[in-house]
């Protein structure tokens, strides 16, 4: 939080003053108001018409708190009408940990000083969290003693979550870069490995073959490493066939229902239209058993998978995969698609099967999301682009670009 003296923006003064004008009937009370020309009463319908109508909160309180004026902003940001706010207290739609914030502005603001901060969060009528940025500026009457405080609230939830989308994505470009270029080198030198313990096979005595079975499995283990990492990084060149996704969940549904165990149900919906993407269909069945696996580790004691397709409203091509789990903490699915972020034991689990997902969704050219809450279970949703020729089935065999 930031305070300022009163050197207050455009904005902000506009719509303190706006608000004010409506909110000085109360400040000040009928018998000091002064009577106002004509052209000032205009400019007074003008700025009060811009407060009412402002797609931003403006709310008008008294030093103590007490909302005096919730403007149509106000409305749709929080959810609570006019009537519903006016006479209560403002910290009605703050979060508990912010009342200390918000006695220390009032107290700022009754001394005159304009108080400005860059991100807070508020509560909506729902319940749920939004965030805001906000200047608040102190009204005075006419001798100059401040009397309300009105504040400017702008949701910036979207934008912030955004923000963090695109930081999230960011960071993982440059995990896959780091990772595709270590798994590149390595896959070189492994294939040296393995070259030599080839040769060295037909040399040696029955104890040193068993020695030499040794390094090749260890080197095998190693390969499927680093193949699972430049499938991350998107570095490896791959047949692309056109796929139906119906095609592929009925295919793949008995395999996946077989893996999961006996307290695991799987439950298909496909969509009645076939839905053709281009893709690898080895890497779409890796998609799956990924998603259904970790779906299955999320449900010890048992639950449902639920695999469907169907099309996304402009037209691509969903898989969407959602377990009745454990969910994730906010640090897990901030950190889900990172190589070798896991919460599982080592023995369990590596860590590379979303960021593999990840890899093989993005090199389709589609966009993976995941919805989790806690206790209730998680939604994996992946988009993929609509293969152009229709009926679905496979076309003719392609390269994709890999820079190997
Ligand atoms: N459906 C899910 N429900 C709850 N948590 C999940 C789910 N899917 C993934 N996670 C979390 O994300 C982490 C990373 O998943 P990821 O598949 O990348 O690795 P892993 O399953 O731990 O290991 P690996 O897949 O390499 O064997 C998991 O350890 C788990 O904490
Ligand atoms: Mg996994």
């Amino acid at each position: 939080m930031s305070v300022r003296e009163p050197a207050p923006s455009l904005v902000s003064v506009a719509a303190a003053t706006a608000v004010a004008t409506g909110a000085l009937a109360w400040a000040l009370g009928r018998r000091h108001r002064p009577r106002l020309a004509a052209g000032a009463a205009r400019e007074r319908e003008m700025l009060a018409a811009f407060a009412e109508q402002s797609a931003d909160a403006i709310i008008v309180s008294n030093l103590d708190g007490v909302i005096n004026s919730w403007n149509r902003g106000a409305e749709r940001i929080y959810g609570y009408r006019a009537d519903e706010m006016v006479g209560r207290r403002f910290s009605k739609v703050l979060p508990p940990d912010r009342f200390d914030t918000m006695n220390q502005a009032l107290a700022d603001l009754a001394a005159g000083r304009q108080v400005h901060i860059d991100e807070t969060s508020r509560i909506r009528s729902d319940g749920t969290e939004l965030l805001v940025s906000v200047t608040v500026s102190p009204i005075r009457d006419e001798s100059g003693t401040v009397v309300a405080a009105a504040a400017t609230e702008r949701d910036i939830t979207e934008k912030k979550q955004r923000e963090e989308r695109s930081a999230r994505a960011a960071r993982l470009e440059s995990l896959g870069q780091l990772a595709g270029g270590v798994a590149h080198d390595f896959n070189n030198l492994i294939a040296v490995i393995l070259n030599y313990a080839d040769f060295l096979s037909g040399e040696t005595t029955p104890a040193g073959s068993a020695d030499l079975a040794r390094i090749r499995d260890a080197a095998g283990r190693a390969r499927d490493l680093t193949s699972q990492l430049l499938l991350f990084a998107k570095r490896e060149p791959i047949q692309v066939e056109t796929v139906d996704l119906n095609e592929l969940v009925t295919c793949a549904a008995e395999l996946l229902s077989r893996g999961l165990g006996g307290s695991v149900r799987l439950v298909c919906h496909t969509h009645p239209e076939p839905l053709p993407v281009r893709a690898n269909r080895g890497r779409l069945d890796q998609i799956l058993l990924n998603l259904a696996v970790n779906a299955r580790d999320a449900m010890p004691d048992g639950g449902v998978v639920l695999v469907e397709t169907d099309r996304a409203p402009d037209g691509e091509a969903r898989l969407t995969v959602s377990d009745t789990g454990t969910g994730m903490t906010a640090e897990v699915r901030d950190r889900l698609f990172e190589p070798f972020f896991t919460t599982k034991s080592a023995d369990r689990g590596t860590g590379l099967g979303l960021a593999t997902v990840y890899g093989i969704v993005g090199d389709a050219g589609g966009t993976i999301t995941v919805d989790s809450t806690l206790g209730i279970g998680t939604t994996f949703r992946i988009v993929l682009p609509a293969a152009e020729t229709p009926g679905g089935g496979v076309g003719v065999a392609e390269v994709g670009a890999g820079s190997g």
